[in-house]
């Protein structure tokens, strides 16, 4: 484990504007710093108040039961978040309001979009409950595990809800995603139901979603049925008693479907992410603590209005959609965007278009996004009227302090605050960030504490660090959007985020607090690496290269890429005989990619005939990682087995 210290301490500190201030949830940092205090004093006053705005079919009888490491909250209470996305938001009168505002890919002459879809409250009602019955219908029952392997079409929303509504846990795989990848998530979910698409648009081309189904079907017979919906019209193959179109589902299928009350901790949805083993993990996370945590945050992070037009560029295949597209939004009874296609399509001012055409009000995005409208210049920015904007938010990798000011001046023209918010696919919900009307702004710091949060710096030893430190990240409290554990594995949730140091939730993010109290993520000291903002395991990578029969043996390093954060390096071993060259290097980045998608590609492959291992065999990352950003080892090489294998790989390398 290794732990990096940000290289600049130096920053520059902006304070909420006055106005947005003025008429914000939380107004000032003294009413945050209250809050804050109550929150961890009196946690379970806390929340039971926040939950109160929720709509519960029976109260719960305790806010939080801590058995570490199992949390349990709103205990004995039911609820439905599907009810609270929709009935809830019709009962207070929003059934008219446009709840998904949708943009397809696809372009006219004059880079119009074909296709906008703006569905209200009572609409989408209406098709949720409709699915819900269809998937009834098919033979879905609580507790079923159904696969959403989607693209971003309102469809996607509409099938999580309907599956929260009847409680069957959804499991939504990126639809950038291989069929390897899908049928690894169908078994470990066990999962007997998929809901498709026969594509989606992406950069001008047709992702062929229900093929890769097809093929990771003809790899188990898990699967009972499949759900196809008809996006691109393009042909594709239905299987005579497992697949059905999504149309003919929901035929005739009534638009009633009463929510199940579910139990609090009854299971919402799984979604897979990679840790530092070569088996993705699936997050479990339920019922009504996710739905207070996401309803909670949405609301103070964004400050979220009934007139907001609000878009998060994320895919719903990670928790960001989950949290902040669909469920966070839609209980604040606001207007959530959804965009089906690539940022750059027709041309690279898609975004600055789209918020002018809707008249975006909040506007959250990753940062390497944001670097690469950089690279692009600002006439594309320029040429769109962006002032229906009124905060900014990023999410998912650290952003730089030069990419922080371009989106400040560029974006939000100096009169947006910016919400830099860390959270994980395990938290739920933003742990660390600011609150747009309280929090001054450090561009490169997620700031402070969300309410409830409670932070720590450790040593790697566990102690705690006081003051302005830089250590390992942990959180000492449970929170209600936090993970409930690995499906089917509860020794390896222990391990994972327990046991490292114990009695607190172990993150795997380095940080940095600095002398006002502010958090400075540095990044994962495991072995995870972030690519553009998307988490992959060493140990994903490295199997699917060991998958190739020309390799016996490979370890993967992240390193800094100028444009999305971190790149992957691979040093690889060929089999005896195999004579290293280029074209083998471009054979081994797309085995990757058919593996486990584009975004897994390694940037950097480097042949060597040993990796340097410990006495005990463990592979010296951290040497890589050296080799991969300098291109040279410093340090402590002590513990190396063989020396000849570094200086090869120097060699190499020159
Ligand atoms: O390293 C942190 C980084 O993303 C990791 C979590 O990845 P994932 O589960 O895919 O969730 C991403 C979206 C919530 C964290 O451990 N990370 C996320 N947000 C930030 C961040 N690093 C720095 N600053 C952030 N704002």
């Amino acid at each position: 484990m290794s732990i990096r210290t940000p290289e600049s301490t130096a920053h520059v500190s902006y304070p909420p504007p006055k106005e947005f201030s003025a008429s914000a949830h939380i107004k000032s940092l003294d009413e945050y710093r209250r809050l804050y205090d109550r929150s961890i004093k009196d946690p379970e006053g806390f929340w039971g108040e926040v939950a109160t705005d929720c709509h519960f079919f029976k109260k719960w009888d305790r806010v939080v039961k801590w058995n570490l490491p199992d949390a349990q909250w709103f205990v004995g209470g039911q609820t439905n978040i599907s009810y609270n996305c929709l009935d809830l938001q019709i009962e207070r009168g929003r059934g008219d309001h446009t709840a998904i505002l949708w943009e397809g890919e696809p372009c006219d002459d004059r880079g119009e979009p074909r296709e906008i879809r703006r569905i209200s409250y009572r609409e989408l009602h209406r098709e949720v409950c409709r699915f819900a019955n269809g998937l009834t219908a098919l033979g879905v029952r609580k507790g079923d595990r159904v696969t959403l392997y989607m693209p971003m079409v309102p469809e996607l929303a509409i099938a999580m809800l309907a599956c929260a509504r009847i409680g069957a846990p959804h499991s939504v795989i990126f639809g950038g995603f291989s069929s390897q990848a899908i049928l690894d998530r169908v078994q470990d979910a066990e999962s007997h139901y998929i809901v498709t698409a026969d594509g989606g648009w992406r950069r001008g081309s047709i992702v062929p979603l229900k093929a890769n189904v097809d093929e990771a079907c003809n790899m188990t017979d898990l699967v009972k049925k499949v759900v196809v919906l008809r996006r691109c019209e393009n042909e594709v193959t239905m299987k005579d008693g497992r697949d059905v179109w999504w149309h003919d589902a929901v035929k005739g299928a009534s638009d009633q479907c009463p929510a199940e009350p579910l139990d609090a901790e009854h299971m919402l949805f799984l979604l897979y992410t990679s840790g530092s083993t070569g088996k993705p993990k699936g997050i479990l996370h339920t019922t009504a603590g996710y739905m207070v945590y996401t309803m909670y945050t949405a609301k103070l992070i964004f400050d979220l209005k009934p007139d907001d037009v609000y878009w998060c560029t994320a895919d719903i295949g990670w928790i960001t959609g989950h949290s902040y597209i669909v469920y966070g939004p839609l209980q604040n009874g606001v207007t959530t965007v959804m965009y089906e296609g690539a940022p750059n399509h027709p041309a690279w001012d898609r975004f600055w278009a789209m918020i002018a055409r809707h008249k975006v009000t909040k506007f959250y995005t990753a940062p390497t996004a944001i670097r690469a409208f950089m690279k692009q210049g600002t006439e594309w920015p320029a040429r769109h009227d962006l002032s229906s904007l009124k905060l900014l938010g990023t999410v998912g990798e650290p952003i730089n302090p030069a990419a922080w000011e371009w989106y400040h001046h560029n974006i939000g023209h100096e009169k947006c605050p910016i919400v830099d918010t860390w959270w994980q696919t395990e938290t739920g919900g933003a742990l660390i960030t600011p609150l747009p009307g309280a929090t001054p702004t450090k561009p490169g710091s997620a700031t402070l504490p969300f309410f409830g949060i409670d932070p720590a710096i450790v040593t790697k030893d566990g102690g705690e660090q006081k003051g302005a430190a830089s250590g390992l990240l942990v959180i000492r409290k449970p929170w209600p959007g936090m993970l409930r554990g690995i499906y089917g594995d509860p020794e390896r949730f222990r391990k994972q985020y327990w046991s490292e140091m114990p009695g607190v939730y172990f993150t795997g993010d380095g940080a940095r607090r600095d002398e006002d109290g502010y958090y400075w993520i540095t990044g994962r000291v495991d072995d995870v690496i972030k690519v553009a903002g998307h988490r992959l395991g060493t140990a994903e990578v490295e199997s699917a290269l060991v998958s190739n029969p020309k390799v016996a043996e490979a370890a993967v390093v992240g390193f800094p890429d100028d444009l999305t954060g971190e790149a992957i390096a691979a040093f690889v071993t060929l089999k005896g005989g195999v004579k290293p060259d280029e074209s083998i290097k471009d054979e081994l980045k797309k085995h990757v990619s058919s593996h486990l998608g584009a975004i897994a590609r390694p940037k950097d492959i480097r042949f060597t005939d040993a990796l340097p291992k410990t006495r005990s065999g463990k592979i010296m990352r951290r040497l890589l990682r050296e080799l991969a950003t300098k291109g040279r080892v410093e340090g402590d090489t002590t513990t190396l087995e063989d020396f000849t294998t570094i200086a090869k790989l120097r060699d190499d390398d020159a």
